[in-house]
Formats: structure tokens, C-alpha cells, sequence
């Protein structure tokens, strides 16, 4: 069926009526890919754009907060009404934290309330880190390890596997917090170092094996009750092969997948939910179960379980 999208203009340079005819309807089922279309047709970048569509099922305009919302045009009587409005350059937010949040990269501090027994997690980081980004700690890894600081008993005998670790800080501190067992997953690049992280930790239930995502053969023959994973995604590129990582993974044995994201494309966030809600429930966890000084609104724990 053909559509006709029609977006009205609300920024105060720009107050004309703009009509898009759009020839296949199959393009705009997201929230998303209205914003991105919208922002192709204006040649403006999307995070410059405040859209509201009319939603037909509430009969009202709606802002776009989330670009993953389905687009149901069965109500449509052939339009879809858009208002638009350009951000000011003040207004608009960066996607990301530009710098980083928790400056730990020597090490930092967990609690394990059970035992009562505060452990330190040593870290080394590799400066030059042109060679991958897994050489240097990310803020995600440490709001997923205080998460599970806060709730301990997610951990107990589990089986942990931690795909794209980097330097390890995430599965070295659930060792210590008291997992069952951490198998710490990376590229080849990342090795040397991870090896030294847990050297320096000295923690007898850790080990490390190089995976890769798009390489099947590299995935673990054992079997984990939890995978976790921080900010392992930011390009398009990257999701196919970990969504199929984890479904494979998932598929053998019952797993809950805990992931620590920041958002730094919307294109890539789109990617990744789609894929991922085909064959998983994704939760995102609520912010008042994280730890209360480990948290930013631009980082999210989702957990993710098998349909
Ligand atoms: C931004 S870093 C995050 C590192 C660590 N999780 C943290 O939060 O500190 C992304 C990690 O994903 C890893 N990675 C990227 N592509 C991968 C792939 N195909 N297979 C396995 N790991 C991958 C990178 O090597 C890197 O360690």
C-alpha cells in the first residue's frame, strides 16, 4: 500500500506545510527510521531533529523518545502526520558521555556484603590503545560491577562468561563479588594484558579464552548460567555477530544475559533491539536496583533471556 507521509514544519525559519510521498511503506516501521527519514528528506543530521508523530491509536501527537517503538499504520487512513522542530545548537545533547566518568583505571574497590570483605580489583590499562578499544576500561563495565554489587545474590553459583571484557574489570570483579567460575572473552589483541589483569588480581576461579563473535568455532564448549557483557557494541557493524553469539550460546543452555549499553548511534541501538527481540525478552533493569553512586542515565543494564 502506498503511503503518503505528511510532516508539518514548527521551526520558527521554517513554517511551511512539507509533503513526502513515500513508495513502499516497509521503509518506516520504527520510530527510527521516521526520525532518520525525516532527517534525510530536511538534510539534517538526526540528533539536530524533534519529531512528534500522530500516533493513530491514541488519536494525539506524540514526541519520539524512543526509536525503537513500532509504527502500527494499520490505522492509517494513508497519511502520517509529523511535526518537526530543529534543536537549537544549546539543546542538543552529545548521545554519549564524552569523558570518561569513574577514573579508575589502576584499579577499584568491591564489596561483598555476604562475607563482608571489601576487595580491590587491579587494573592495568595499555596506553596506547589505537590498537582496539579493549585496552582501556569503560564506564559501563563499572555500573554493571557495582549493579551486581548491589545484588549479590544474582551470583551465587553462577557460571559466568563475559564476551568483549577488555581488560577484564567487569568479570574480575563478579570473582570476587562470588561467582561459581569467570571465563573472560576477548580478541587476540586484548590477550597479554587480560593475562596480566588476572595475574595481578590472583583469583583461582578466573580464566580467559580469546572469542571472537563472528567466529563460531572460538565460542566456549562449557556451559554458563550468566553472560555479561559491557559496551561491547557502538557500530552497526558489530551487532549481527554478537546477537548470534549469544543467541548460539543461549540456545544450549539456560542463560540470563546481563548487558551495561551506552548509546552512541541510534542506528546501531535500532540494530541491535530489533535483532535481539527476535529471539529474546530484553528488560531494561530498573535504575533503582543499580548501585546509587554508580549510575548515569546514558548507561542501561538490559536483562536479556531466550523467548
Ligand atoms: C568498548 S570495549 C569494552 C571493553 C570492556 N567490556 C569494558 O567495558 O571495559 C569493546 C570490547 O568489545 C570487543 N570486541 C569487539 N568486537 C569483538 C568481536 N567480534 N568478538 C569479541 N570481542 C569483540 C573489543 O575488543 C573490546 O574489548
Amino acid at each position: 500500500m502506498q503511503r503518503v507521509l505528511v510532516a508539518t514544519s514548527c521551526s520558527a525559519s521554517d513554517n511551511q506545510v512539507r509533503k513526502w510521498r513515500i513508495e513502499n511503506s516497509n521503509e518506516i516501521a520504527t520510530t527510527g527510521q521516521l526520525l532518520r527519514y525525516v532527517a534525510s528528506q530536511l538534510q539534517v543530521d538526526e540528533y539536530s531533529l524533534q519529531l512528534e508523530w500522530m500516533n493513530p491509536k491514541v488519536g494525539k501527537y506524540e514526541e519520539i523518545t524512543s526509536v525503537t517503538d513500532t509504527i502500527d499504520l494499520n490505522f492509517n487512513t494513508g497519511f502520517l502526520l509529523v511535526t518537526y522542530k530543529l534543536k537549537a545548537l544549546t539543546e542538543r545533547e552529545p548521545l554519549f558521555i564524552e569523558n570518561r566518568l569513574f577514573n579508575f583505571q589502576n584499579g577499584f574497590d568491591v564489596f561483598n556484603s555476604i562475607n563482608n570483605v571489601t576487595q580491590t580489583i587491579y587494573l592495568n590499562e595499555v596506553q596506547d590503545a589505537d590498537k582496539g578499544t579493549g585496552l582501556k576500561l569503560w564506564d559501563s563495565s563499572i555500573i554493571l560491577s557495582k549493579y551486581f554489587e548491589k545484588n549479590l545474590n544474582l551470583l551465587q553459583n553462577k557460571r559466568i562468561l563475559e564476551l568483549g571484557c577488555g581488560i577484564g574489570s567487569l568479570g574480575l570483579s563478579l570473582s570476587c563479588l562470588g561467582a561459581e567460575t569467570v571465563m573472560l572473552t576477548d580478541l587476540e589483541y586484548t590477550m597479554a594484558n587480560l593475562e596480566h589483569n588476572v595475574k595481578l588480581n590472583g583469583l583461582n576461579n578466573v580464566e580467559t579464552a580469546l572469542l571472537n563473535w563472528a567466529k563460531p568455532e572460538t565460542y566456549p564448549s562449557k556451559d554458563f548460567d550468566i553472560i555479561v557483557a559491557a559496551d561491547v557494541v557502538w557500530l552497526e557493524s558489530l551487532v549481527p555477530s554478537l546477537v548470534m553469539c549469544m543467541h548460539t550460546l543461549a540456545l544450549r543452555s539456560p542463560i540470563t544475559i546481563y548487558l551495561s549499553h551506552q548509546t552512541r548511534s541510534k542506528y546501531t541501538d535500532e540494530l541491535l533491539f530489533r535483532l535481539l527481540e527476535n529471539h529474546f525478552y530484553v528488560q531494561e533493569v530498573p535504575v533503582s536496583s543499580y548501585h546509587a553512586d554508580y549510575r548515569n542515565h546514558k548507561i542501561k543494564i538490559f536483562k536479556i533471556t531466550l523467548k
